[in-house]
């Protein structure tokens, strides 16, 4: 993006859908053997939120979208990108991106999924402002969508206690005056750190098969004490470069989303940041983690209840399996 001067696009409008279902850390102590002060301590997770049958990643992401182009008063016709952001698709082909396409209507738009895990939402924004500087686009609805509920073991007590589903989405169009919008995009990656985050089976070099049924391996895994050490340095980095890149100091932003994870890894990624805890946002005892959803969910909150109003600045951080990690710096 060198050699263009910022910000060339915005984020307008913002959605989000929960689903109704509450899976409590009481219920989690029915199922394996943990206890909602376990949960609370290690996680700041009190109940998370699960999709029912007929709950799709497509049904509740044209929900989150209408919301968002209700609050632009852009037409579905209008829209010209779809980014969706997920780790776990309604189906593997084709992309979740059209299949929510065809359920919104959006019969104008170039829909395509980012694959980055939890960071999915922070790579679809810097790939939606990338179109609307390219002249690609105008009009890009990103959304994370998750239905982690189906890709969980419910057997395994070091993550079924983590996830919830639930979608996030925003617009990212032309800077409207020049001065409002994104200031400054980063994404990284680490390949060598994948086998901390990943799912062994289903995919095409370990087929669906009566092995992977038996041993649960098309379920999520993950190395929690890794992931913790990892997260907590990438969490810093994306605070740092963002800044950088925006030439600004945390003492000019208004407000930090970070994804929500673990409310430990918040805590340091707030410290390190040198950001007080209320200009932190927090919402993870409610939802858990959502993954690539998190960060515009959180968003859609603090949009909808004032929080973040117009000329506020916000950091929003993330980082997931890949490893994957980035964030932006926006002027609302
Ligand atoms: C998963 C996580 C909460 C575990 O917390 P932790 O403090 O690292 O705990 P450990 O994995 O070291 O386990 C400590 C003990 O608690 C036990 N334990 C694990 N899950 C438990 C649970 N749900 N309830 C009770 N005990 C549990 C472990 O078996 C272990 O017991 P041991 O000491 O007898 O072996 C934490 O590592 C974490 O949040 N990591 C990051 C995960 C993440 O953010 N993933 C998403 C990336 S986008």
């Amino acid at each position: 993006m060198t050699g263009l001067k910022r910000p060339f696009a915005e984020m307008a409008g913002t959605g989000r859908y929960i689903p109704a279902k509450v899976l409590s850390n009481a219920d989690l102590e029915k199922i394996v053997d943990t206890t909602d002060q376990w949960i609370m301590e290690r996680t700041g997770i009190r109940e998370r939120h699960i999709a029912s049958e007929g709950e799709t990643i497509a049904c509740m992401g044209e929900i989150a979208c209408r919301q968002v182009l209700e609050a632009t008063g852009v037409s579905v016709e209008e829209v010209d990108g779809l980014v969706v952001g997920t780790a776990s698709p309604d189906r593997l082909l084709p992309s979740q991106a059209c299949d929510l396409q065809k359920t919104l209507g959006a019969v104008n738009a170039a829909a395509f999924d980012v694959s980055a895990a939890c960071t999915s939402f922070v790579y679809g924004v810097s790939v939606a402002e990338g179109m609307i500087a390219g002249g690609t686009a105008k009009n890009v609805l990103v959304v994370g969508a998750e239905r982690l509920s189906t890709i969980t073991d419910y057997n395994d007590r070091g993550t079924c206690i983590l996830f919830g589903d639930g979608v996030g989405a925003t617009l990212v169009r032309a800077s409207s005056d020049g001065k409002r919008g994104i200031l400054s995009t980063y994404l990284k990656s680490d390949g060598r750190l994948g086998d901390l985050l990943y799912r062994q089976s289903g995919g095409a070099n370990e087929p669906p098969s009566e092995k992977m049924a038996k041993e649960r391996s098309y379920f999520l895994r993950m190395a929690g004490r890794e992931v913790f050490k990892h997260a907590v340095r990438s969490m810093a980095d994306a605070c740092d470069q963002a800044l950088t890149r925006a030439g600004l100091t945390s003492d000019q932003v208004d407000l930090l989303i970070p994804h929500q994870a673990n409310i430990r890894i918040i805590e340091a990624t707030a410290k390190h940041a040198g950001m007080p805890m209320d200009r932190v946002y927090v919402n993870i005892e409610k939802y858990g983690n959502t993954s690539s959803a998190s960060i515009p969910i959180a968003l859609d909150e603090c949009v909808r209840s004032g929080r973040v109003g117009p000329g506020a600045v916000v950091l929003m951080v993330g980082f997931g399996g890949g490893f994957t990690w980035g964030s932006t710096v926006v002027r609302w």
